[in-house]
């Protein structure tokens, strides 16, 4: 495995940087970087970790018949797979969907995939993860951030750590070819869904494609069903009834 893991001391962003390289390289190539100066996150923010303090890492996953409409269980193989790592290292952590790690209400971990697509299939996929090791001061711009280190009190060698992270991912990967097996993620994935079946409040965001001004900013009491089979997340509401959203529809207030 070692063999695919490319190390960078610095890196715009491992994503960016892979996704430029992708075509010649095999399927479970790793870039990692120890800091990256223009570190990406999910809805066009920045990702920011100190150097060398953290693991900011890119995996290209080229798997073979997926099609374009189940690539939501990329998703669920990175969250479970972080799991798993976590579990490994005592530590019991949810997954907010769609895929942030959180432990308690705090964010230990936040992935973004960029996927290709040709032909109504998946051709390729970049999924990078920044997980909080070491860092223990966050700016505090950064909504409810925590690390391994501020959860279990010890420190943690960032290079050695990679391939522990890397190896419960790539067990899951194996089971991405099976159409079988990968209708198995679905309940595990809910299983571990962050605040499900609980009552919280949530901001509808307004969506450039949904025009309805009502669904501007505001707040909700609900609880979370699950998923549909789009991947947009089930609430039903304080008077019964049940509403689905896509990513950048729905906040959780926390
Ligand atoms: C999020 O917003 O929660 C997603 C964060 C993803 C950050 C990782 S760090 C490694 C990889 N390279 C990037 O530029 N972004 C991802």
């Amino acid at each position: 495995m070692a063999d695919f893991i490319h190390w960078f001391d610095i890196i715009d962003s491992t994503n960016t940087r892979l996704l430029a390289d992708k075509e010649g390289l095999p399927d479970r190539t790793v870039y990692a970087a120890l800091f990256q100066t223009a570190g990406r996150g999910q809805k066009g923010n920045r990702w920011e970790s100190r150097s060398g303090e953290n693991l900011t890492f890119s995996i290209l996953l080229k798997p073979t018949d997926i099609p374009a409409r189940e690539q939501f269980i990329l998703s669920q193989v990175m969250a479970l797979g972080l799991l798993d790592f976590l579990r490994s290292e005592g530590v019991a952590a949810s997954i907010k969907w769609p895929n942030d790690i959180y432990v308690g209400d705090k964010k230990i971990c936040g992935t973004l995939i960029e996927p290709t697509l040709s032909g109504g299939h998946l051709s390729s996929a970049v999924a990078g993860i920044g997980l909080n090791l070491n860092q223990r001061v966050f700016d505090p711009s950064i909504p409810n951030p925590t690390s391994l280190s501020l959860v279990t009190g010890r420190s943690y060698d960032v290079k050695e750590m990679l391939p522990r992270v890397l190896e419960p991912i790539f067990r899951r990967c194996e089971k991405l070819s099976s159409p079988y097996a990968r209708n198995g993620y679905d309940a595990e994935y809910m299983e571990h869904l962050y605040r499900r079946g609980e009552w919280h409040a949530f901001e509808e965001l307004p969506a450039s494609e949904v025009p309805t001004e009502h669904r501007s900013g505001r707040r909700v009491e609900a609880r979370i069903l699950g998923i549909d089979p789009e991947a947009r997340l089930l609430l039903e509401h304080r008077n019964g009834t049940i509403h689905t959203y896509g990513f950048k529809e729905i906040k959780y207030i926390i």
